[in-house]
């Protein structure tokens, strides 16, 4: 039994820890991104590449066709924009609290309710592990921000 625990705690200290200090542990998050349809809204320029595989081994398991219709309608209204450097302004407490209750944050002038109606439509409704998985992913997201910098619905 002991063996085992040692073995665990090298495990932890040898392999997992630092494989969660390069990010690799973020695979996981990842896979929520895409499986919540976040792509639809949201872009992570700085991982374009993983999220595209991502949604790739998504829509096998599926079996269909993914589309990026939501995506492409080019109604920017629903943008939510790059999440790329996310991590860097917002912590897990907020994020937390922002996926599952979008509608407090937004800024209350007409054009920002009907987007903050959409985007509280498309909250996050997974499982707390989930939402765990999903807000230390986001939380870790500390690149360069990619692209424009268009006006915030957001109130700060
Ligand atoms: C219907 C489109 C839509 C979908 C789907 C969507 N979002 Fe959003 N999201 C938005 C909009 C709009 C904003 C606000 C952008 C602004 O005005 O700054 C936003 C903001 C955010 C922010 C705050 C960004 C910041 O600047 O602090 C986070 C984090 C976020 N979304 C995560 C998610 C996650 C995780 C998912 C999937 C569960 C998701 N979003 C799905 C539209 C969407």
């Amino acid at each position: 039994m002991r063996h085992v625990c040692i073995y665990a705690l090298l495990l932890t200290i040898f392999f997992i820890y630092p494989t969660l200090l390069r990010g690799e542990g973020n695979a996981a998050g990842r896979k929520i991104f895409v499986e919540s349809r976040c792509y639809t809204c949201h872009t992570i320029k700085a991982e374009a590449a993983q999220i595209e595989k991502e949604k790739e081994a998504f829509a096998k398991a599926k079996g269909v066709e993914l589309k990026d219709e939501d995506s492409k309608k080019g109604d920017d209204e629903k943008k939510g924009g790059d999440l790329s450097d996310v991590g860097k302004n917002r912590d897990s407490e907020w994020l937390t609290e922002f996926v599952q209750k979008p509608k407090n944050y937004f800024k209350t002038e007409a054009d920002c309710k009907k987007i903050a109606k959409k985007k509280y439509r498309k909250r996050f409704k997974g499982s707390e592990e989930e939402l765990i998985t999903l807000v230390t992913y986001l939380a870790s997201l500390k690149y360069e921000k990619h692209g424009e910098g268009s006006e915030s619905c957001l109130k700060e």
